[in-house]
């Protein structure tokens, strides 16, 4: 197994993600395997999509993951009177000086949350998709580069509204993770219960923006066995060819989840990875980029379902000794 990150190196990283699932836990009570999506996500410089009902603590964990990085957080909050530029920045005149100066939108910053999303209308929500997908903006005509790390969590509201503008498909496989968020279990949401009765703990930063930079080269160079790139073709391949698949996974969601698995690697503290990083990933990468014909959308199916079938029909070939 070609090894090629130092081993002080993979445990200062699994360590300080330890120390954000554990600093996010005081504020966001629930399951640890959320904050270490959102990990993941970072790490291979992607973005989440996170879906859940009012109440379920989205904002609580978005402010405090991104409290944790110790990066700049903004908030917009998606409405239907939303402006493009209310999101990029517009150039407003200084009387001072009568030049035009630009007067920067939410999106310079590191961690933005981009609050119920399907509100606003489609042009807002493809500049915010433009500068996911570019790491960058375009400002009346002038291109601007955003600042580094960047990363997009915007959440949904599942249940159909009225005044809602549902994100296009291609615009969904921007995002490297759909979250769903549900109810909390019994006891987590009683142990919520008896922590809030008071005002929550402030989550402290345990790391820095140039750290998450650093873990970011750092998961480029985690190693993918050529076994288990036939294995993500073989998840992609079988939604492709499923019966109940209208669109099948894409190749950059192929891609995507290879950058995600490299980086649940890196969290674990290891510079390869392995067939269960790409399992337990496969939900959440590919399950929101596959579209169902719509017999089997009546049928009450889902695309979660489909992934789930593939990652236990679809073998993974050990590699020859
Ligand atoms: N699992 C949880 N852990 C910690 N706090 C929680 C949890 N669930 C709910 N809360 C509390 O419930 C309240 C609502 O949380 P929050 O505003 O984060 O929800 P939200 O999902 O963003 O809601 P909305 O969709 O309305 O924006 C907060 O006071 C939060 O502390
Ligand atoms: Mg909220």
């Amino acid at each position: 197994m070609p090894s090629t990150i130092a081993p002080d190196r993979l445990s200062r990283v699994n360590q300080l993600c330890r120390a954000i699932t554990d600093e996010v836990g005081r504020a966001f009570i629930g399951a640890p395997a959320i904050t270490e999506a959102l990990l993941v996500a970072l790490i291979a410089r992607g973005h989440v999509l996170i879906e859940g009902y009012p109440g379920v603590a989205k904002t609580t964990l978005v402010k405090a993951f991104s409290s944790t990085l110790g990066c700049n957080f903004k908030r917009v909050q998606f409405t239907p009177d939303l402006l493009p530029s209310d999101i990029t920045g517009t150039y407003i005149l200084d009387m001072r000086t009568s030049q035009f100066v630009l007067r920067e939108g939410p999106v310079f910053t590191n961690v933005l949350l981009g609050d119920e999303i399907n509100r606003a209308p489609a042009k807002t929500q493809s500049a915010l998709l433009e500068a996911m997908q570019e790491h960058q903006v375009t400002i009346e005509g002038e291109t601007r580069p955003l600042t580094e790390p960047f990363i997009v969590l915007a959440t949904q509201n599942p249940i159909e509204q009225e005044g809602t503008y549902p994100l296009p498909e291609a615009q969904v496989d921007r995002f490297l993770i759909k979250l769903r968020m549900g109810y909390p279990a019994a006891a987590d949401e009683k142990r919520m219960l008896a922590t809030y009765d008071k005002p929550p703990p402030a989550v402290r930063p345990v790391m820095g923006p140039h750290d998450v930079l650093e873990m970011q080269a750092l998961a480029q160079e985690v190693f993918v066995a050529e076994e288990l790139l036939d294995y993500v073709l073989g998840l992609v391949q079988f939604t492709r060819a499923h019966a109940k698949i209208y669109l099948g996974a894409s190749p950059r969601a192929a891609l995507a989840l290879v950058h995600a698995s490299k980086a649940v690697a890196l969290i674990k503290g290891r510079d390869y990875v392995l067939p269960d990083d790409v399992r337990g990933l496969a939900p959440l990468v590919l399950a929101h980029r596959i579209l169902l014909t719509p017999e089997a959308e009546l049928e009450g199916g889902s695309g979660a379902a489909v992934v789930a079938e593939g990652v236990d029909k679809v073998g993974y070939k050990m590699p020859r000794k």
